[in-house]
């Protein structure tokens, strides 16, 4: 429905709680934000803060308790508080139990299984241990990935395990998972949205391209350079995979499209996701208010891609901690379709996401050439 005095609570302050802020904002909707500080990104822009822990029961069934419907915009949320929350009768969305699958990239994995979505071949451990001693006995070969199980995001829970050496100076302490490697050709995401009548809307899908070295996304392309068969079946696979998950709201998938031309589904995130940033310009809605669309069981907006578009991550400058400064923005700011989103961490560090670059043009070439300037020119130092 839509109602600016309904009060939506959000459970972390970071830049996509920020971006989410500041779409309700269009509308006047109110949004509350429970994480540790407000000097997080989006302290600035909510309509109240909550200092507190949303990892902790405690902390978010109080915070719930005088929100209508809640929302979060990282996965690592206590979902025991959620359930309780429930059951006094507030709208979660995501659902906690789609959450708790989601938050272990074990049961994650599991459920893409029962529910015959292609995802790599996996196989689950208690302890890297037992995985150490599958490969010597030859039930797994390397290279393989080994992913923590929980608690990981933005490539810190995933190790590449090529050879025997790497099997000590590599391995991830705890219960893991390990995967093939997958013959990846390109790495895509697609964010499909759906809202309590069912109607389910899909994002063009993105390419990602992978920093080597940080793990991380470091640059986006919409659309992605794949054909219009594969265009499409993405979208078919992330409309099955938010139904399969059965989620109000946002539901990021994250593909690898394999040189043999077939599509696996790596992970999903339930909520507005890095790869969708830059429908904030180049969409005709843009993924924060979709969300926000399909939380409140509003209409979905339509997801048409405007114009081509890259989006460049701003992540600190290795070498560099401490103070922030964004070197060369002027430069990047006095070019044409250069859009620019500084989160407001007031500490960079490396690799650290500061911001992100919209870059959209008539063609994806020149979205690429303006991209490459602003990589070389806007830096996050001190
Ligand atoms: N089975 C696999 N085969 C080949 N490469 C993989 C595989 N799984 C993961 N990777 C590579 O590692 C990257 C990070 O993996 P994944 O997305 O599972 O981790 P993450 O920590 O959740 O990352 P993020 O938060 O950045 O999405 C992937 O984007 C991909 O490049
Ligand atoms: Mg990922």
């Amino acid at each position: 429905m839509f109602d600016t005095n309904k009060k939506i609570g959000i459970l972390g302050g970071g830049q996509l709680g920020k971006m989410l802020c500041l779409a309700a904002a269009n509308w006047d909707f109110k949004t509350y934000i429970l994480d540790a500080s407000p000097d997080y990104p989006a302290g600035a822009v909510c309509t109240g803060f909550t200092a507190g822990d949303f990892r902790h029961f405690d902390d978010v069934l109080n915070f719930g308790r005088d929100m209508d419907l809640i929302t979060i915009e990282i996965e690592h949320v206590n979902t025991d508080a959620l359930r309780a929350l429930e059951q006094m009768g507030k709208t979660i969305h995501p659902s906690p139990r789609a959450l708790d699958i989601i938050k272990d990239k074990g049961l994650q994995k599991k459920f893409y299984r029962e529910h015959g979505i292609p995802t790599p071949a996996f196989e689950l451990f208690e302890t890297e241990k037992d995985l150490v001693n599958a490969v010597r006995q030859g039930g797994w070969k390397l290279p393989l990935v080994q992913k923590t199980r929980t608690a990981g995001y933005d490539g810190r829970g995933v190790a590449v395990l090529r050879t025997a050496e790497d099997l000590h100076a590599k391995l991830l302490s705890g219960p893991c998972l390990a995967e093939e490697m997958a013959p990846i050709q390109t790495e895509l995401a697609v964010i499909a949205a759906r809202n309590e009548s069912d109607e389910v809307v899909v994002f063009t899908p993105v390419e990602m391209d992978v920093h080597p070295d940080a793990n991380l996304v470091e640059l986006l392309l919409c659309p992605a350079r794949v054909s219009p068969l594969v265009l499409a079946e993405a979208e078919a696979l992330a409309e099955r995979v938010i139904r399969a998950f059965d989620i109000c709201g946002l539901l990021a998938v994250e593909m690898f499209l394999t040189e043999d031309g077939r599509l696996l589904v790596n992970e999903v995130a339930p909520r507005p996701h890095n790869s969708g940033h830059h429908t904030i310009e180049s969409a005709q809605t843009s993924q924060f208010q979709q969300h926000l669309r399909a939380i409140c069981n509003l209409p979905l907006g339509a997801v048409t891609q405007k114009m081509p578009a890259v989006m460049v991550n701003l992540l600190g400058e290795p070498g560099y901690k401490g103070p922030v400064r964004y070197a060369g923005a002027e430069d990047c700011l006095a070019l044409e379709g250069v859009c620019l989103h500084v989160y407001g961490k007031a500490m960079t560090a490396p690799f650290r996401k500061m911001g992100h670059v919209t870059i959209t043009a008539g063609t994806l070439e020149e979205t690429l050439k303006k991209a490459e300037f602003v990589k070389k020119t806007l830096k996050v130092i001190t």
